[in-house]
């Protein structure tokens, strides 16, 4: 393995509370997740990527903060946390967690302090305005749930900007005092044995909001002063960011320290998530190959997060009117299958119609690409959704353990549940659990495990090149490469329905008996590339030839 941990990990995100009740109160809990941690080592997952952990009045699932120095007491201690940490470690698993500083909760201490007074100390922590700015209605994130972006606070006699809901007022990044406070919550999380954070909303946390300016600058900078910070503290841990942008914004949220990244390590390949959409929905790995083309160069040690399911909506507003109706027409066909105008609030295997093949196509591909698999809880056992929620609840059901009441998730009485837990149709837990999918060679998640196992024997995936294979395919077939000191992989998938033949004849030279490594089925020798049958929505995993490292 490379010395960059992140290169080659498989992440795995939960939230505390849907995963593990370990004392029936119906919230899951930090023991609870202790509990199943032999699960997640035995899946394979290297670094478990935590929701919001933080004492939160939870009016956006603990994405609105009241104290950044401690963990929900409905999810246990900082001494729950401490050991979780050290349980974690004796397994090979980092836990890297949320850190979501672009706002707080309008209950932290700190905004109910500055709304008080205008000579509050934490005043300018905040961004106010005396007069209505005119552009108050511009820029909400959430159309339909958020109607303006500056709202007048009677008590502060003053207007506060928020980016999100207007529960979630935005920290001043303009004050030095905001940005020494944010290090030093990161120094804590640090300090506590963290390997990182995933930090939530990026670009608005180095916006310089100038109150009637809805294209207010961008102050870069912080983000090396943060990133300096970070590997002093601790030279392995990792900044991976959300980072919603153009394409051509991207590369300067990696920085560029003469050659090297400089800023945040990883970000979350947004752009490639909508391709992998549209080509699904298509059928046609054409925008897969155009999302390849058009990725920017990376610096050294710049890597991207990959992921086709994730706790929000997924978000196709970079995708063109008439593409996003495609996939709307496949995935969300349903007005209550979507949300915000540009997304969909499903999880992948109903958005497949739970076609096991077209599922493990899906995710063979993910994993297969150049970057670093993220991977959502539930998704390994298939699980469904539940639209009878609101927004994106829909997607955040407690997760589905077992045949037990409550899908073993809590001994509670189910109205006590922090969510329902899915019991009706074909994605009720009787149907789709870990219990009944563990002892069977051939469920989804005995498939995981496998697949997760050969990936961690292609370090070329994470660390090396990907390119795609530019040579005549049949349609619907997609072909690429990884390339790496440890040797070659080359990677088949078809995202079509026919049974096809392809021709890789051309690369025979470069191989060394090559080897099907994860298939959708038996396919027979591979010989000399130049025949390899592949069935509808099947793929093959191939190691071409072994660097001279082994
Ligand atoms: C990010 C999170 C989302 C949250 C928002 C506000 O986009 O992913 O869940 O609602 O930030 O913090």
């Amino acid at each position: 393995m490379g010395d960059r941990w992140y290169s080659e990990a498989v992440v795995y995100c939960l939230d505390i509370d849907t995963y593990a009740d370990s004392d029936g109160d119906g919230v899951g809990d930090i023991r609870g997740l202790i509990g199943r941690l032999d699960y997640l080592a035995r899946l394979g997952v290297t670094c478990l990527w935590l929701h919001p952990i933080h004492p939160s009045p939870n009016r956006d699932d603990g994405y609105d903060v009241t104290d950044f120095y401690n963990v929900d007491p409905r999810f246990g201690t900082l001494g729950d946390f401490a050991e979780l940490l050290h349980q974690a470690q004796n397994r090979g698993i980092r836990v890297i967690i949320d850190l979501v500083v672009n706002h707080t909760s309008d209950q932290h201490p700190w905004f109910v302090s500055a709304r008080s007074s205008p000579d509050s100390p934490y005043r300018d922590w905040f961004v106010w305005a005396d007069h209505e700015p005119a552009d108050r209605h511009q820029g909400m994130v959430f159309p339909g749930e958020q109607n303006e972006t500056w709202t007048y606070d009677r008590t502060a006699k003053a207007w506060y900007y928020h980016r999100f809901y207007k529960y979630q007022p935005d920290l001043n990044f303009a004050n030095p005092k905001v940005r020494a406070e944010v290090k030093k919550i990161v120094s804590f999380w640090l300090q506590l044995g963290v390997s990182g954070f995933r930090m939530d909303a990026v670009p608005f946390i180095i916006e310089l909001t100038e109150p009637g300016n809805p294209d207010s600058p961008k102050d870069f900078e912080f983000l090396t002063e943060l990133r300096q910070h970070v590997q002093w503290r601790r030279g392995d841990a990792v900044l991976l960011a959300e980072a919603n942008v153009e394409p051509d914004e991207l590369p300067t949220f990696f920085g560029d320290g003469g050659g090297s990244g400089n800023r945040i390590h990883m970000l979350f390949d947004f752009m490639l998530n909508g391709r992998l959409m549209l080509a699904l929905a298509r059928r046609d790995p054409e925008p897969v190959i155009e999302a390849l083309r058009d990725t920017p160069t990376l610096p050294t040690g710049g890597q991207w997060a990959t992921f086709l399911r994730n706790h929000d909506e997924i978000d196709l507003s970079r995708l063109t009117a008439a593409q996003r109706d495609q996939v709307y027409a496949e995935f969300g066909p349903e007005e209550h299958m979507r949300i915000y105008d540009r997304g969909i609030r499903r999880r992948l295997a109903p958005m497949l119609g739970n076609d096991r093949r077209r599922l493990e196509l899906a995710y063979a591909l993910q994993f297969s690409l150049r970057g670093t698999p993220v991977l959502r809880y539930g998704e390994e056992i298939g699980m469904g959704e539940d639209l009878s929620l609101p927004g994106r609840e829909a997607i955040r059901t407690p997760m589905q353990w077992s045949f037990k009441p409550n899908a073993g998730f809590s001994t509670a009485d189910p109205e006590k549940l922090v969510r329902p837990v899915i019991d009706a149709g074909d994605y009720s837990y009787e149907k789709v659990n870990v219990t009944a999918q563990r002892g069977d060679p051939r469920s989804l998640l005995s498939w995981f495990e496998r697949m997760i196992r050969t990936l961690r024997e292609a370090p070329e995936i994470g660390s090396g090149s990907t390119t795609h294979i530019d040579v005549p395919m049949p349609a619907g077939v997609l072909a690429h490469r990884a390339d790496g000191p440890t040797g070659t992989m080359v990677f088949l998938h078809n995202l079509g329905t026919d049974d096809v033949e392809i021709d890789l004849g051309m690369l025979a030279a470069e191989a060394d008996l090559p080897l099907d490594v994860l298939t959708d089925r038996q396919y027979g020798e591979v010989g000399k590339l130049d025949s390899l049958k592949l069935a509808g929505y099947g793929y093959r995993w191939i190691r071409l030839c072994r660097g001279d490292t082994f």
